[in-house]
């Protein structure tokens, strides 16, 4: 059965939901499924806005024939041509011939790397940064939006009906559970974590490029933008445009403390809850401790994205940082998350490296601060250590106390 839903009274979104799929790109757990947004605009020339993944083909494509109710379909708007979105671009030439492929000389070029056995040159119709398509009524507006998330994309921004197509931004994990928009939802609760998790690990990296998409957009007028994954929002878009600048630019939204600790054998363990029990008392709230060894790295990631302050524990291991912790380290590195302050515990039984590895690792990193009071542990935590922790505990709450969050 179709699952088409209508944004206004030309324009019905051909969402379709995966609640199978166990990882996003095989990398993101998907405790909450996704959605894969795709677009109708029905005037005098027919367009969709870009397609869905190859797992949900069954269910766009019934979607795709009830929207165009027996029309022809004119133009194929690919926003996108990462393959959740550009799966089904071949599917619907196929069904479609005369259809126009609208995109950029990337978006071509990626599609032939993608699809080097389809040849749909004859149908390319491409589009330069402003350019604009009218459809009758409707007239696309098409901004180029590199890096948000790959060099190809670019937001297509509806004037009749102020409609921002914003391709990857803006979106979120999580399917649609029958409501379309977010005011249907309760945003903060479903959405809220996902959002964040969603775009600091897919568009982390690429804050001074989002930056720069989100000055383009800001001047739009903007009744509703349509993500290609999770809600439309029709209200409260300062809040999301606000919270993806403070994403885009590094800034924590609270002062506190991410704890992400490795521990083979439960001592490292128990040393970062004692210093989160001492950083309680010094009043530091809503701490968040995790372990590298078993949360996956996209939660801790998008927590750091959160919080003003990041303790890292980790003992030695074969004479090495531990390798979960290493590994953490690594995906953080990439995406080149910055802005913070953080401490080290290290441990070790005969000779501890882990410290010093992890010192080394954000001497590499920019926009870490060290507020010192480094640790070293012999394997157990003993009494003679808790003034340590006492201090380090005091240093980062005195910190966490004089950030100042907007
Ligand atoms: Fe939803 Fe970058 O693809």
């Amino acid at each position: 059965m179709e699952t088409v839903q209508r944004l206004t009274d030309s324009i019905l979104s051909l969402d379709c939901n995966d609640r199978r799929l166990e990882r996003f790109e095989n990398l993101f757990p998907l405790p909450d499924g996704v959605s894969y947004n795709s677009y109708y605009i029905d005037d005098e020339k027919t367009a969709i806005v870009d397609t869905v993944d190859s797992s949900v083909t069954l269910q766009f494509l019934e979607n795709v024939k009830y929207a165009l109710n027996g029309r022809d379909l004119d133009f194929l708007i690919v926003n996108h041509m990462e393959p959740d979105h550009c799966a089904n671009i071949v599917e619907l030439a196929k069904l479609y011939p005369n259809m126009k492929l609208v995109g950029n000389a990337q978006t071509f070029a990626f599609f032939e790397q993608f699809y080097p056995s389809a040849d749909l040159t004859a149908n390319y119709y491409p589009v330069k940064n402003g350019d604009q398509l009218s459809l009758g009524q409707h007239e696309l507006n098409f901004v180029f939006a590199p890096m948000v998330h790959w060099p190809e994309v670019m937001f297509s921004y509806e004037s009749t009906e102020k409609i921002l197509f914003s391709a990857d931004a803006f979106g979120t994990f999580g399917a649609l559970n029958g409501n379309l928009f977010t005011d249907e939802t309760d945003y903060e609760n479903l959405y809220g974590d996902e959002c964040r998790r969603y775009y600091t690990n897919i568009v982390g990296k690429y804050g001074p490029q989002v930056k720069r998409a989100l000055k383009k957009a800001s001047k739009l007028d903007i009744a509703m933008i349509a993500p290609l994954h999770g809600p439309v929002w029709r209200s409260n878009i300062d809040y999301i445009l606000d919270r993806y600048m403070k994403w885009a630019t590094y800034t924590p939204e609270k002062a506190g403390v991410v704890i992400p600790y490795a521990s083979a054998y439960g001592n490292t363990a128990s040393a970062v809850d004692y210093l989160a029990n001492r950083l309680s008392e010094q009043g530091v709230k809503d701490i968040r401790i995790f372990d590298v060894s078993k949360t996956d790295a996209s939660y801790i990631i998008a927590n750091i994205f959160k919080y003003s302050h990041v303790v890292f524990a980790a003992p030695t291991y074969n004479l090495n940082l531990f390798p979960a912790m290493k590994s953490f380290l690594d995906e953080m590195a990439i995406l080149e998350i910055k802005n913070r302050q953080f401490a080290v515990i290290g441990n070790g039984t005969w000779s501890p490296t882990s410290t010093k590895e992890m010192i080394e690792f954000f001497d590499t990193q920019k926009g870490w601060t060290n507020l010192g009071d480094t640790i070293t542990l012999k394997t157990a935590m003993v009494d003679d250590e808790k003034a340590q922790f006492d201090v380090l505990a005091k240093a980062i709450a005195d910190s966490v106390k004089a950030t100042e969050i907007d």
